[in-house]
């Protein structure tokens, strides 16, 4: 992946160029807070992977690096907002905009983020881009709904879990991979392809996210850890840890997310039986069948030093510790 950094590197810089150059507000709170969350190396792979895309696709010309620093923004404010829903206190190894400014701040800049990519990338008059990015909105705001209403509810199916996850995460992860190809002005399938392999990836980043919240050492990933069973949010570790462990361990798991855990007693408990039941390596394991699933939408495409790099990126989805 080192690698694959340093390789495309002239354009990240060139998306950073236009994330700092886009986002003039004349309300300087608004610049200032945008600045907090944005300056605060978040690790870019929606712009990487949709440049990925459109080189892929045989792209060569600028419009990639603009369309990629949007999907930054709209990333961006999905992060703003999502940690006011999650009560989170870090994020990118620094404290939440809500934590330093409040909620309606954080929201309100969430919106200007948001709003500031689309007014960009109404510019482009392409209807599939129009139509790609707005359907990733609405899912990913379902997404998070789907998942609000799941609060606390253990029973949820593993079907359900997967599809508050291809909601929230996985459609505009695909959205960066359709829009790379729509830049290159390919043939539908490849545009089909390339949402496909995004989706699936994204689905097993999220799965991974999901997991690391669990297993990843303590500060290691520069945002809050334990949040999801301190929330309520049932993801794919639990599921299994619930299909699988004793019925007395299931009652007193009941009881450990009903009295909210902030304590790391609790939280160390359950992730010792997740480990003990196996639940971190099938829901890792899961995550890398999604991979797996992804890399076939490639085949699609002749090898290239571009397809190396999306089969390499493919891997990084599921194999980060930050
Ligand atoms: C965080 O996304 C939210 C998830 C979908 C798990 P990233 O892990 O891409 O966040 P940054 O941009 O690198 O901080
Ligand atoms: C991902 O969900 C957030 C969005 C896709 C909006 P999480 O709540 O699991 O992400 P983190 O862990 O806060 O980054
Ligand atoms: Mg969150
Ligand atoms: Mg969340």
């Amino acid at each position: 992946m080192t690698e694959v950094w340093e390789y495309y590197r002239l354009e990240l810089v060139a998306v950073e160029d236009q994330i700092r150059q886009n986002l003039g507000s004349k309300v300087a709170l608004v610049n200032t807070v945008a600045a907090h969350i944005l300056n605060s190396g978040g690790k870019r792979i929606r712009p990487l992977l949709l440049i990925l895309c459109a080189r892929l696709a045989g792209y060569a010309g600028r419009d990639d690096v603009l369309l990629a620093s949007l999907i930054e923004y709209i990333h961006t404010a999905t992060l703003l907002h999502d940690d006011v829903v999650d009560h989170a206190e870090f994020r990118r190894g620094r404290r939440t905009a809500g934590g330093l400014w409040g909620n309606q701040v954080a929201i309100l800049v969430g919106d200007y983020l948001y709003s500031k990519a689309i007014c960009h990338i109404v510019g482009f008059r392409d209807q599939d881009v129009n139509e790609c990015l707005s359907e990733a909105c609405r899912k990913m705001a379902e997404g998070e709904l789907m998942q609000l209403s799941y609060k606390d509810d253990a029973s949820i199916s593993e079907r359900e879990y997967l599809k508050v996850v291809a909601y929230k995460t996985g459609s505009l992860i695909a959205a960066a991979c359709r829009i790379g190809a729509v830049v290159a002005d390919a043939d539908p399938a490849f545009r089909d392809a390339l949402f496909q392999f995004g989706q699936a990836i994204g689905v097993a980043f999220q799965v991974a996210d999901d997991t690391l919240d669990y297993a990843a050492p303590r500060e290691s990933l520069g945002k809050s850890q334990g949040n999801d069973l301190g929330e309520g949010n049932v993801t794919l570790p639990l599921l299994h840890l619930r299909r699988h462990c004793t019925d007395a361990e299931r009652l007193r798991l009941a009881e450990v997310m009903e009295k909210k855990p902030n304590g790391n007693g609790e939280l160390a408990w359950v992730v010792s039986l997740m480990e003990r039941y196996g639940s971190i390596g099938y829901a890792m394991a899961t995550a890398r069948g999604f991979v797996r699933t992804a890399k076939v939408h490639l085949d699609l495409f002749e090898d290239s030093v571009h397809k190396r790099a999306l089969q390499v990126v493919a891997d990084y989805m599921v194999s980060r510790d930050h």
